[in-house]
């Protein structure tokens, strides 16, 4: 790491983590932390917390845990440095380029350069929309559809030129390196010789925002009935389509205030929902919905509506995405909307109130799939078997037991089946599931924790109570920890500036390890406000350790030397054995 410990603290103590995490995750207020919905496992109670005065975050569903920084690398994927400098910008804070490791630096530059290139090219494409000659063919196309001129100034939209070579003579003319311009996806190579060629041509653009609103990439549509209907950007360095979702960046705070997002697939149906006034909405531009989409929506709003097409396609979409939907367990309902429509063609024609009192009634995914597999399967008595072992699959998806069960007694009423058989048959396929995979568990529940709990509270003593780090050192209490892990982590506690704010954070910004700052951020979070005399707590806590550790050490020490004695060597080497795993068990390496 190239960047100073100044400069992280310095970054650390300007930023403010409940800001920063409220950009993601809907928090509130409890007692001295913020709770909200963990965006980084599923679950629907808020177990993810906040601490304002220490500038931490820990789930304590499924350990994540961390400083500002940490937040903002794990929530965006993004690197170490990718965060330092994006919280450095937000905060005004500079950082000098040459603190910066090379390889780094460039990858980060990189990105930077391609945002900018791409807004560049916006306008580009923008100004050509609203060219007097050049744009008219596709402003009479847009108004044909309907698409007023506010929408077209929001969101950007321009027209590519029906040439080979647009783009490609403006990126030279705009001096963009070639690694920027091949890594942009807006040209391509040509194979006949070592040119290059415009990657959208003649097309309505869309550019595509990312969540702090940087041109991500874009999307064109042709504007006749030529193939392919639509073309999106490549993967590049900042587009990622299964991170991106169209509109997000506009939306967002409506689905805040409403709680609800609309997710619909095209640019066309985002659009004109948004036209008619319907903003709390999203397009997953026509790829499968991902986990990371839905992870990212939970920050925005605990209801989601899918909203399809009633054609097969459309059906087929829906139950596509329902799976995800479940295990991450959001409110998901699904509005097939009525007769050939789209969301785009349906409030075109219909208006807003009709959209909203068909989305208020969206059935539930059960309620869907159930009515699906009825009509493909019938009631009679073999379709009902049928029904059943399809829905058994559905049901065996949900982790909440409680909500699993309710759907079982549905299940069994609708099919007029005994709710006794339904459960078996649902069970089966649970645990048919769960034997294949893990179960699931937080990834990689950290096994260290697994500790001498009193070393554990030490350490959690050492953060929240600074004031007596200097009798546990006068004790040395921590030459006496078992495990290496936590002595490290208190000798970087100790070496931390004591009277300086932000303590707590200041010891972050020494931490490299991610499962360390895990560590840390937990154990700030612990709660001693039942404990009246903590110096008197920490004084019996010491006492223990360093008497257990002498004594273990004592009572094997004195085996020893007697088994050498007796020259019984089967019981020295096992009782040396016996010392190595004690150690060993400390240091967390078997558990
Ligand atoms: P649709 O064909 O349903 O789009 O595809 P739409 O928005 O209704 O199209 P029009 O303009 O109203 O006819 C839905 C989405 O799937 C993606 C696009 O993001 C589109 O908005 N798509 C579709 C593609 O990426 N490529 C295609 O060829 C077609
Ligand atoms: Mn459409």
């Amino acid at each position: 790491m190239y960047i100073p410990e100044e400069k992280i603290s310095e970054i650390l103590n300007t930023s403010d983590i409940v800001d920063i995490v409220s950009e993601s995750v809907i928090l509130k207020k409890s007692g001295r932390n913020f709770f909200g919905l963990c965006p980084f496992h599923s679950e629907k109670t808020p177990s993810f917390s906040v601490n304002a005065d220490k500038q931490i975050f820990h789930c304590f569903g499924c350990s994540a845990g961390g400083n500002a920084l940490s937040f903002v690398m794990k929530y965006h994927g993004i690197s170490f440095l990718e965060a330092v400098r994006m919280l450095a910008r937000k905060y005004n804070i500079v950082i000098e380029t040459e603190l910066i490791d090379p390889v780094r630096r460039k990858e980060v530059l990189v990105k930077e350069s391609l945002f900018r290139l791409n807004k560049r090219v916006m306008v580009f494409y923008a100004g050509f929309l609203s060219d007097r000659s050049r744009g008219g063919g596709a402003r009479s196309y847009l108004e044909k559809r309907g698409v007023t001129t506010d929408i077209i100034e929001k969101f950007n939209l321009g027209v590519s030129r029906d040439v080979w070579d647009a783009a490609v003579n403006f990126l030279k003319k705009e001096k963009v390196t070639r690694t920027i311009a091949v890594n942009s996806g807006l040209i391509l190579s040509r194979k006949q010789d070592n040119g290059y060629y415009d990657r959208f041509r003649n097309r309505l653009m869309f550019p595509i925002f990312d969540i702090n609103m940087q041109v991500a990439g874009f999307g064109g549509r042709v504007m006749d009935d030529s193939m392919p209907k639509y073309m999106n950007s490549p993967e590049t360095p900042v587009y990622s389509k299964s991170k991106i979702l169209y509109g997000l960046h506009a939306a967002k705070q409506y689905c805040r205030r409403e709680g609800v997002v609309y997710i619909v697939e095209g640019y066309f149906d985002f659009l004109s929902l948004y036209q008619h006034g319907i903003k709390n909405t999203v397009a997953s531009l026509g790829t499968a919905l991902t986990q990371e989409h839905v992870r990212i929506l939970k920050g925005y709003a605990s209801k989601m509506v899918l909203v399809f097409d009633s054609d097969d396609a459309g059906i087929n979409a829906a139950k596509r995405s329902i799976q995800i939907f479940m295990k991450e367990g959001v409110d998901t309902r699904i509005l097939v909307l009525p007769g050939k429509n789209d969301p785009d063609s349906f409030v075109m024609k219909h208006g807003q109130a009709s959209f909203l009192s068909l989305a208020a009634e969206a059935k539930t995914i059960m309620q869907f799939l159930l009515e699906l597999a009825i009509d493909t399967h019938g009631l009679s008595v073999e379709g009902r078997i049928k029904v059943l072992d399809e829905m058994k699959l559905h049901l065996a998806l949900i982790h909440d037991s409680a909500l699993r069960s309710l759907y079982v007694r549905e299940l069994s009423e609708t099919l007029n089946i005994d709710e006794k058989a339904v459960l078996e048959k649902v069970r089966d396929a649970f645990v048919q599931n769960n034997t294949k995979k893990s179960p699931l568990m937080p990834e990689d529940h950290d096994k260290h924790l697994v500790s001498d709990p009193r070393e554990r509270q030490i350490l959690s003593i050492m953060l929240n109570y600074p004031k007596l780090i200097p009798e546990m050192v006068k004790r040395d209490v921590v030459s006496y920890f078992y495990s290496e892990r936590f002595q490290g982590i208190a000798k970087k506690i100790i070496a931390t500036e004591l009277d300086k704010d932000g303590f707590v954070t200041n010891v972050m910004a020494k931490i490299d390890d991610n499962k360390d700052q895990e560590l840390i951020a937990s154990l700030a979070m612990d709660d001693f406000s039942g404990d009246e005399d903590m110096a008197q707590t920490t004084h019996v806590l010491m006492n223990r350790i360093i008497k257990i550790r002498k004594k273990n050490e004592n009572i094997l020490t004195t085996k020893i030397i007697s088994a050498e004695k007796g020259c019984d060597a089967d019981v020295t080497e096992l009782l040396k054995q016996k010392q190595q795993e004690i150690q060993q068990l400390h240091d967390g390496q078997q558990l």
